[in-house]
């Protein structure tokens, strides 16, 4: 796993942690902001696998879906879990960065980040990346912790003032985009943009 351009310490844990990759409160209000049909999807930041596998089980099998995520480390264990429970296909896992993706431009009707901004090196970049690779009419859905959430049993470098606020966020997004909307709760924030 990478935090902001360095490798750091953390051995990838199956899905299920409410403070690693994400939990069911998380889960539910993405699935609200979700379309209901996406024919290809992105997700940036693949960590523990739980946004892939939540997507792989709502969107099914005509869905393709990439992911990415610097860490090697990261994405072998992503495929392993993949594998085990037989929703591999379809799905293609890269290594690389949301500050510069090797896609086309407007190749994803769907984007999803989720918690991972804190990890990015350049906010703006990685926003203004995910935002290229969207086709118009697309949708983007980004969920980070609040510096508030330096309070959760998170380990190694998560500290306030590594997570970026969520108005924030929201004030760099409005900057590259006309159609964002923010939810925050005590400890997170989504971002949902259409482009
Ligand atoms: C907390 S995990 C994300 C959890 C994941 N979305 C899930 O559902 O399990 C953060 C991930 O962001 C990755 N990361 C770090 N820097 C990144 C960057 N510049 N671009 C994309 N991913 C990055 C890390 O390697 C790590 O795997």
């Amino acid at each position: 796993m990478y935090f902001k351009g360095k490798k750091m310490h953390v051995v990838p844990k199956a899905e299920g942690h409410e403070h690693f990759g994400h939990g069911q409160e998380i889960k539910d209000e993405l699935a609200k902001r979700f379309p209901q049909t996406a024919k290809r999807i992105l997700d940036v930041g693949t960590g523990f696998g739980s946004n892939l596998i939540f997507l792989k089980h709502l969107y099914g099998k005509p869905t393709l879906m990439w992911s990415i995520d610097p860490s090697q480390d990261t994405l072998a264990n992503a495929e392993r879990l993949l594998k085990e429970k037989g929703l591999s296909e379809g799905v293609t896992l890269l290594k690389g960065n949301a500050e510069k993706m090797p896609f086309d431009d407007g190749f994803f009707d769907l984007i999803t980040s989720v918690m991972v901004l804190h990890h990015t090196v350049d906010v703006p970049a990685s926003f203004r990346e995910m935002y290229r690779v969207l086709e118009k009419g697309g949708t983007l859905i980004i969920a980070d912790w609040k510096p508030e959430a330096h309070t959760l049993p998170f380990k190694d470098h998560h500290h306030e003032k590594d997570f970026v606020s969520a108005t924030k966020t929201e004030q760099i997004f409005r900057g590259l985009a006309e159609d964002v909307k923010l939810s925050e709760w005590p400890l997170w924030y989504l971002l949902k943009v259409r482009k």
